[in-house]
């Protein structure tokens, strides 16, 4: 079932087109990666999402309803955290988590909310003016995850927490999700969204440039190959599907399509494999291809 959906979505500040008639869809359970170079239009389609900035055109909608005219009913079942969070000075991180929770309707589960405080190592006992960043980030990320909603909207969240602290986010995320939660998650850290994301979105100036499950996307990536061969390996150059060729003394690496793989190493058997070894396209090489220069081939 899709819990999230947005149709030819567009958003312009001035003649500007900040989002450019994206459709994304999220569905019950699933994980969703948003992600995308600074200034992107992440942000401000998750804005319009949270009804908190009309669409110029397009349509997004959240179990069902109206992102802008049903934001009140919306937003009993959503939970957000921005990547940078502003809080009430003056109060203090607990009184703060206490307050989410009850803006969001449901009662206080302390146990809950003990385990999570646990487990970001947080002490809630001080003012919020008196937080880092990286503990604002956290009364944030508690506040959402305490509470029992149906959607996490999260916008680079964890930007400012440390690794141990990036990991705890990551276990709260797969938690949410066993237990059939649905996420869209902004990040720019590619690792965790290969690692918690069942779907990806990659945005740019404004359009979804390329979107898929992970399987899918990967089909798009290169395998970064290292072999040694007995003879020197010829004509490499005239196979299609190869790029960064590079030798190094005995050792030959290079980057070859996944579709072009089976030929490649067809051809390469014929030379004698001394040692070989492969190592998994990732979602950084995609998003690194789609970034530099014009995002065009390397
Ligand atoms: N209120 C606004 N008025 C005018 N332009 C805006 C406004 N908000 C955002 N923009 C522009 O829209 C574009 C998209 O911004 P957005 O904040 O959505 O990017 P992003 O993908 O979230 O980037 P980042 O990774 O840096 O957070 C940017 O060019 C930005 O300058
Ligand atoms: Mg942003």
């Amino acid at each position: 079932m899709t819990l999230l959906k947005t149709e030819n979505l567009t958003k312009m500040f001035g003649h500007f087109k900040a989002v450019d008639e994206i459709n994304i869809d999220v569905k019950e359970g699933e994980v969703y990666g948003f992600i995308g170079p600074n200034g992107a239009g992440k942000s401000t389609t998750i804005r319009v999402l949270l009804g908190m900035l009309k669409a110029t055109s397009g349509h997004a909608s959240i179990f069902g309803k109206d992102v802008w005219k049903d934001a009140v009913d919306i937003h009993k079942r959503i939970a957000y955290v921005p990547g940078d969070v502003n809080l009430w000075p003056n109060l203090t991180g607990g009184e703060v988590i206490d307050l989410f929770m009850k803006l969001r309707g449901g009662s206080v589960n302390k146990q809950k909310r003990e385990e999570l405080i646990q487990k970001f190592s947080f002490d809630p006992s001080k003012k919020c003016r008196t937080y880092s960043k990286g503990n604002r980030q956290k009364v944030s990320l508690i506040a959402a995850f305490v509470s029992d909603v149906d959607l996490y909207i999260l916008d680079e969240p964890t930007s400012g927490l440390d690794p141990l602290m990036e990991r705890t986010f990551q276990e709260c995320v797969m938690k949410a999700k066993v237990e059939g939660k649905s996420i869209l998650l902004s990040s720019h850290i590619l690792s965790e969204v290969e690692r918690l994301c069942d779907c990806v979105g990659i945005i740019r100036d404004g359009k979804i440039i390329e979107s898929g499950s992970m399987d899918e996307l990967r089909h798009l990536t290169r395998t970064n190959l290292k072999v040694e061969t007995k003879q020197p390996i010829t004509a490499l150059d005239e196979m299609t599907g190869i790029h960064n060729v590079e030798r190094k003394e005995h050792m030959l690496s290079l980057q070859v399509d996944t579709e072009n793989l089976d030929d490649v190493i067809r051809h390469i058997s014929q030379f004698g494999v001394a040692k070989l070894e492969s190592a998994p396209p990732t979602l950084e090489d995609l998003f690194m291809r789609h970034y530099e220069g014009d995002g065009g081939e390397s």
